[in-house]
């Protein structure tokens, strides 16, 4: 069973390389092997950007915020919880539709932004991939509510955790949430700004995102050190976990760095390694590395926040495509200005495999923690709604002014984040979604 897993793990994330990533390219032997290449390298590439400190605005000023004040003062009036908790609705099934709203926040003002998502600002000039709303089969996503949302969060601390993408979902939310309360950015970590934290005066809420791409404990591959990464699966991130008793909501999202090449750990054995030619170890492909990583990583919560008598309200962001349709270095490698209609594309396998996972073992922790009270875990579920969005990476514009001096040999292409403000605000659209469900549930049962 093992052995068959991991073989198809290992077919499949070649059929990823070859077919989802370079989909409309010859493949050559070299080529077969580019997006591993894109993989080891781009991060690499993009790390100093990642963690480029930037300095929040002393005031944040919303140009797109249209004239839409905020009246609602309670987020769970009774009858607003009824129908939530007796009609749930399917948020991840659905289409984008035009929408002359446009964002909450104007790029060029919320100084959150890591510069290599700030598109505007960038130079990005094209802004139809604005115009965007997301919207579920059966029901209405609301357009997100800050104040809403700070009322949710007050007198709490929610963690984002995970990889860039955790970062670039906690950035959105912090331009958004500006929009009505200035955050004062109250903790960064020297260096990189890997670790920050912001607190809302105004609701007494603190939010923070802590730089941690595999969950579980390992050593990131670097220049001085090997060239491959080391995770530990059977323990977790005391960088985070370390803190979690101060932590009342958290936020995972990994995915793109278990990609890379890897020696896997547990106990003390050597578990396998993937794309590790060179090291006398299996190859056991990544997936069910990610499996062993997010088990660990649900149960030592929950089992810590148990001990201590503590719920934890937990939310499991799911693998976000990376669009990549040609060279990755050349100006046209994410080339789309439209959403995808329905049907245009399907997702790649490996998208799929990653996603599955992740709604797995949300679902098997959620049986787990039924013997606990107080833990309330959900998957959100965003890798369709975000697949569909091809237009809203960076592309070039993760350098500013890419064309400046017209379009040269080689530019450098992010097709794995997303601009801000762009699709990715949609997640946490739907997150106050699950929030307010969330708030529905803990009212009844107290
Ligand atoms: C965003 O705000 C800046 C500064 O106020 C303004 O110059 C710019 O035109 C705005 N951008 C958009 C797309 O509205
Ligand atoms: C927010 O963080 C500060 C430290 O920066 C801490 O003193 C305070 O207790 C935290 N508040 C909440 C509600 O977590
Ligand atoms: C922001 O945080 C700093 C450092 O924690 C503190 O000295 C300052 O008073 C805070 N400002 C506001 C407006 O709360
Ligand atoms: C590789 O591992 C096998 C099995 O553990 C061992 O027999 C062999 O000697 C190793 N080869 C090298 C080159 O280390």
């Amino acid at each position: 069973m093992e052995k068959r897993s991991s073989t198809h793990a290992k077919k499949a994330a070649y059929e990823m390389a070859t077919t989802n990533l370079l989909k409309d390219q010859s493949s050559s032997s070299t080529k077969k092997f580019l997006p591993w290449i894109i993989y080891a390298l781009l991060p690499l590439a993009l790390l100093r950007l990642y963690f480029y400190p930037l300095p929040f605005p002393q005031s944040a000023q919303n140009q797109f915020a249209q004239s839409s004040p905020i009246t609602i003062s309670s987020a769970s009036s009774s009858k607003e919880k009824e129908r939530v908790d007796e009609n749930p609705c399917d948020y991840f099934n659905g289409k984008w539709v035009h929408d002359k709203l446009g964002p909450l926040y104007n790029g060029t003002t919320c100084g959150t932004i890591k510069e290599g998502q700030n598109c505007i600002s960038h130079g990005r000039s094209e802004l139809g991939y604005l115009y965007w709303r997301w919207k579920p089969k059966q029901c209405h996503l609301p357009r997100f509510e800050p104040e809403i949302f700070l009322q949710l969060v007050k007198n709490k601390h929610l963690a984002f955790v995970g990889d860039s993408m955790a970062r670039n979902q906690l950035e959105s939310l912090l331009c958004m949430l500006a929009t009505t309360s200035t955050p004062n950015l109250t903790y960064r970590d020297g260096e990189e700004n890997k670790f920050r934290r912001w607190h809302f005066p105004s609701h007494n809420a603190n939010v923070s995102v802590y730089w941690s791409p595999f969950l579980v404990d390992g050593v990131e591959k670097s220049n001085s050190g090997p060239n491959y990464n080391k995770l530990y699966l059977d323990r977790v991130d005391e960088k985070w976990a370390g803190e979690l008793d101060q932590i009342d909501m958290i936020v995972f999202s990994v995915g793109h760095w278990f990609l890379h090449p890897a020696v896997y750990f547990e106990g003390d054995s050597v578990l396998g390694c993937h794309y590790c030619s060179g090291l006398n170890h299996t190859e056991i492909g990544f997936y069910d590395v990610l499996r062993k990583a997010l088990k660990t990583t649900l149960k030592t919560s929950f089992e810590r926040r148990a001990a201590k008598n503590n719920g934890i309200d937990v939310l499991v962001t799911t693998f976000s495509p990376a669009h990549f349709e040609g060279d990755w270095d050349k100006a046209g490698a994410c080339p789309k200005t439209k959403p995808y209609k329905e049907g245009e594309k399907q997702l790649g396998p490996m998208d799929v495999e990653m996603r599955k996972i992740e709604i797995e073992e949300v679902e098997i922790a959620k049986a787990n923690a039924k013997k606990f009270s107080g833990f309330k875990l959900e998957a959100l579920d965003v890798t369709k709604l975000s697949f569909l969005r091809p237009d809203g990476h960076p592309g070039p514009y993760m350098n500013p002014f890419p064309f400046a001096n017209g379009v040269s040999e080689h530019v450098q292409n992010d097709c794995v984040h997303w601009c801000l403000p762009g699709p990715i605000d949609t997640w946490n659209e739907i997150f106050l979604q699950v929030m307010k469900k969330w708030e529905g549930q803990s009212s009844r049962t107290e």
